[in-house]
């Protein structure tokens, strides 16, 4: 199939390579103005893959976006003429709130969301390193897309484990709720995941998921307290070395997703008239960190 990777960092190359590995076709669409990106996982040979080439943009079957959600609607915009209404556009990112607008900007191609706990670190523009295995979440956001159960098969093959969701929404909440947990305070207090299983941060956490929980209840996500508060504590630990992602935007005065994460989660909760006032502090000190650079 004919592939085209929006935002080629460290996840969208990891999908390159795989995909590119599995005999698929790949064609980059990035920042960067040559025509020609190398990409190189591992220890695999390097790929040298189209760039920006509107034709290969044109006839590409799917469309996976890995821009971060704060890029994903203006990348996507300059787009809309170049992909085909056919193509599957599938978003994966960090973060919520970015479906409806590009369900709007695209109202008759096939529209996928998807979830991932790959890691992925790109130590050079052209090098990535496969950190973690994971798995990716993927399912429908419009009825186009759950005609499109099959690319499961297709993206399980380059790079397992990939599982169709009938309910993306519950997967993508649950992604949220360990992001709400871990990024805003590692960012805030610049530490590493694992820090935060100190006693120092048990009260932060607990007020965090309580709220996060209740927001969730209102949307209709399944959820349960103890056993949410053991997945986090169980990312927390699996990931303890890491910097998450939100702390490196952060310490590289780069702009964060904090209005796709914690933003996401206040502007559910407004909606449905919940008090989140402990999530809404957090926001507040990651804005105004932004807004002092
Ligand atoms: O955003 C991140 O960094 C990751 O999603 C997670 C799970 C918090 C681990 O660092």
């Amino acid at each position: 199939m004919n592939f085209a990777i929006v935002g080629p960092g460290a996840i969208g190359s990891l999908w390159a390579s795989s995909l590119s590995h599995a005999g698929h076709n790949i064609n980059l669409w990035s920042r960067q103005t040559d025509n020609q990106l190398t990409i190189q996982c591992d220890n695999h040979l390097p790929l040298t893959l189209p760039n920006n080439d509107h034709q290969a943009l044109k006839n590409s079957d799917v469309v996976l976006v890995t821009l971060k959600a704060p890029f994903v609607l203006s990348g996507l915009k300059s787009l809309v003429e170049h992909i085909h209404s056919d193509a599957i556009i599938v978003l994966m990112h960090n973060g919520m709130g970015t479906a409806e607008p590009v369900s709007s900007l695209f109202p008759n191609n096939p529209l996928l969301l998807a979830t991932t706990t790959h890691g992925a670190y790109r130590p050079t523009p052209q090098h990535v390193l496969h950190t973690g295995k994971g798995n990716t979440q993927l399912g429908a956001t419009n009825s186009l897309g759950h005609q499109c159960e099959f690319i499961v098969d297709v993206l399980n093959n380059a790079l397992p484990t990939v599982e169709w969701h009938s309910n993306i929404q519950q997967a993508l909440w649950n992604k949220l709720a360990i992001n709400c947990a871990i990024n805003p305070l590692t960012a805030i207090n610049n530490v590493n995941n694992g820090t935060l299983s100190q006693q120092a941060y048990q009260y932060d956490l607990q007020q965090i998921i309580n709220e996060v929980v209740e927001v969730m209840h209102a949307e209709a996500i399944a959820v349960e307290m103890q056993a949410l508060t053991k997945t986090i504590q169980h990312v927390i630990e699996a990931t303890a070395a890491n910097y998450s992602s939100m702390q490196q935007d952060i310490a590289h005065r780069r702009t964060s997703e904090i209005d796709f994460i914690t933003g996401y989660l206040i502007a559910r909760a407004k909606h449905h008239q919940i008090d989140v006032s402990f999530n809404q502090s957090l926001y507040n000190s990651i804005k105004q960190i932004e807004q002092s650079w």
